[in-house]
């Protein structure tokens, strides 16, 4: 049945106002088969009841519900893998050299969904950085639905499949029945707190922003807005990391695309105009020996294997 216009209106507008999130006309199918699974757990038959029911009650739970049943958290492990061999070939030696001693790194996976991307930032970290050199990963989402999920670190084989290289399976799950767990060290790497991109961003100035595969649902002035509000938390040396579909090119002139590898990272043009940091092209004499060489899994081809492929 074909949802009620008024539904749908209703239900966009919400959505915008709460997560930015545009459903534009055309996305009425996807309301409908994102909330039946809510109307339904209300005993009710169709969408129109429910939202009607949770507009006449004002029932914020039920608001939430919907917001929630209407972000889209699609993500897999090492997602692109070019930003992550970035970090580890260019970026982590550029920090290391530019830093005194000690060391303590900062990086947020802003929006970070399941938690695959924090994870995959842990391993990279712990796999390639010295053990003087200490970080911390904040991750965050406007879901708890997702971020509890997160903070579990159960995952099924199917999602192991996706893009988990097996000798990181290995090192860091274990097998929990039917699911694999993340280990509690690399869980006790990442913190994951609610955050909405519409609100001030965390306290602190972060090394690394990986901002993935949302600013796309957002329209021109969300977009300015929110990068905007990561260059005032990003480090002087700091690099914020985009999905592969996204760019701040014609979006914000504030921000410098920087080609590092196969991957772009931003940086925040400096005032005056001046170029941004440099990013070397490989490890310099000061950082030589302390960033640890690319394992054989990190080349594209083997980060393809399967995690099945272990057994
Ligand atoms: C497609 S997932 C991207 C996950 C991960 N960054 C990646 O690239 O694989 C998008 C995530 O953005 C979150 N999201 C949507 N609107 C948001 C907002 N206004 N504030 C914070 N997170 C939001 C969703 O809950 C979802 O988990």
């Amino acid at each position: 049945m074909a949802l009620n216009a008024d539904t749908f209106s209703w239900v966009a507008a919400l959505v915008r106002s709460r997560s930015a999130i545009q459903l534009g006309p055309g996305k009425e199918y996807l309301v409908e088969s994102r909330l039946l699974p809510l109307a339904r757990t209300h005993g009710l038959a169709g969408v129109d009841a429910y939202v009607d029911k949770v507009r006449a009650a004002h029932d914020t739970v039920g608001e939430r519900a919907i917001v929630e049943a209407l972000t889209t958290n699609e993500t897999s492990w090492f997602r692109d893998n070019s930003p992550f061999l970035a970090l580890r070939a260019h970026l982590l030696p550029e920090l290391l050299a530019t830093r005194n001693r000690p060391v303590h790194l900062k990086f947020w996976s802003a929006a970070c969904s399941t938690g695959q991307e924090p994870y995959s930032l842990a391993m990279t970290l712990l796999d390639v950085l010295p053990p003087t050199v200490t970080f911390d990963i904040l991750a965050t989402d406007l879901s708890e639905k997702v971020l509890d999920r997160a903070r579990t670190g159960k995952y099924s084989q199917l999602e192991i499949n996706r893009g988990l290289p097996a000798p990181l399976m290995v090192r860091h799950f274990t097998r929990s029945g039917t699911e694999w767990q993340v280990s509690s060290d690399l869980r006790a790497r990442v913190s994951f707190r609610p955050h909405n991109l519409l609100d001030s961003p965390p306290p602190g100035r972060f090394d690394v922003i990986f901002l993935r595969n949302v600013l796309i649902y957002f329209d021109l002035p969300t977009k300015q807005q929110i990068l905007r509000r990561m260059a005032s938390v990003l480090s002087p040396e700091g690099s914020l990391m985009l999905g592969a579909a996204e760019t701040t090119i014609g979006v914000d002139g504030t921000w410098e695309r920087v080609p590092v590898g196969a991957a772009s990272v931003y940086r925040p043009v400096r005032a005056g105009g001046s170029a941004p940091a440099r990013v070397p092209s490989q490890a310099t004499p000061a950082t030589a020996g302390a960033i640890r060489p690319l394992p054989a899994y990190s080349s594209p081809s083997a980060l393809g294997t399967r995690a099945g492929a272990a057994r």
